[in-house]
């Protein structure tokens, strides 16, 4: 297979033009999103029709051309293949059956993991049959800090008291749940190669909630484990790590687990972004609200990214997923400006 611009820029080529895609590339700011979702009835139901999410996976590539899809699914998913209850409500987010210690960590029965999450291993399938060789196929997972955040707080939280104190108290507790989460993860990401995800990528949104001793514990630990292990199964695998929030720990994260490329937030400043990219690629980081305001601002927020990080291995990304307010014509505008 031609390898794609996508992937040339995370094995660290230069290009004329910095390959595109945007975190929730597929979601509520697009009218055929919402008309496959209401056919679908509920969000983990349209996770799990490989006819549906297949079709949600492959409609921003359709309308923008972005150099790589990334798999519909969610990070709650894996959770869910864990046996834990799992409904998202409108206005509300996710909502989980809440894990309050180590007796109620959930045992990874493989069989049933993957018997349940099967469909999300066929809609893989079936997106990289029907993509182009140009276009990329990402799969993902969350990693095992940002996971439990919503298994232990039993939902979106705006402190992660709970999760932080079991942590803090009891570590060999919360541990085991870590340690299900990484066989877990790495069960789950293993599949999705073998059906056809050619790079993953790791979300951990809320790395940014852990200070240094957690950070390095929670989010680093794990996350190197998960790299190497898939990279015994997949020699070369290229994985991207999303440490969100992680800031001046960003780079010790980089170093620690082995990532292939970084993704970044919007809260790391361009020089800093430039040093990174010293050391392997880089892919974000726009503001997604500047994408949301689109005009001026947008076309000078997007020169000033291309002009600090278009010169080394990059790819062009938001530093967080798209908000669902955003006009689909402020994303054509912004491919269009870094297609040049
Ligand atoms: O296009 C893509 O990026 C692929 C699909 C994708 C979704 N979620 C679809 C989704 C991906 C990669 C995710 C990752 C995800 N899910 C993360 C990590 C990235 C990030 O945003 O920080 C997190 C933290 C979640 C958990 C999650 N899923 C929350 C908190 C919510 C509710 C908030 C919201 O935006 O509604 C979701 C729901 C969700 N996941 C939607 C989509 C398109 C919206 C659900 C709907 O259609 O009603």
């Amino acid at each position: 297979m031609t390898r794609s611009p996508f992937l040339r820029a995370l094995a660290g080529e230069v290009l004329d033009t910095p390959p595109i895609w945007l975190m929730r590339q597929a979601g509520r700011y697009l009218p055929e999103y919402r008309e496959v979702r209401a056919r679908a009835g509920g969000f983990v139901e349209l996770c799990l029709s490989p006819d549906l999410a297949a079709e949600v996976t492959l409609q921003p590539i359709r309308r923008f051309g972005f150099d790589a899809a990334i798999l519909f699914s969610d990070i709650l998913m894996v959770p869910y293949g864990l046996g834990r209850p799992l409904r998202f409500e409108e206005g509300r987010g996710p909502i989980l059956e809440p894990i309050v210690d180590r007796a109620g960590v959930p045992v990874l029965d493989p069989n049933a993991f993957h018997s349940a999450l099967e469909p999300v291993y066929e809609t893989v399938a079936r997106v990289r049959a029907t993509l182009g060789p140009e276009t990329a196929l990402i799969g993902f997972a969350g990693a095992p800090w940002t996971v439990a955040s919503y298994m232990v707080e039993g939902g979106s939280s705006r402190d992660f008291a709970k999760l932080k104190l079991w942590a803090y108290r009891d570590p060999a507790g919360f541990g085991a749940l870590i340690d299900v989460l990484v066989d877990a993860t790495v069960e789950y990401l293993d599949r999705q190669v073998r059906a056809g995800a050619q790079v993953v990528k790791l979300f951990d949104s809320w790395a940014g909630s852990a200070p240094e001793t957690l950070f390095e514990r929670w989010v680093v630990q794990p996350t190197a484990s998960i790299v190497r292990r898939l990279r015994e199964a997949h020699p070369g695998l290229p994985v991207i790590g999303f440490a969100r929030g992680a800031g001046v720990q960003t780079r010790g994260y980089g170093l620690a687990t082995g990532v292939t490329a970084l993704a970044l937030d919007s809260g790391i400043p361009l020089a800093m972004a430039c040093a990174l990219q010293a050391e392997r690629p880089v892919q974000g980081n726009l503001d997604p609200i500047a994408l949301l305001a689109g005009g001026d601002a947008l076309a000078s927020e997007t020169d000033r990214i291309l002009d600090a990080l278009a010169g080394g291995p990059f790819v062009f990304n938001l530093g967080h997923g798209i908000v669902p307010q955003t006009p689909p014509e402020h994303v054509a505008a912004l491919v269009g400006r870094v297609r040049g």
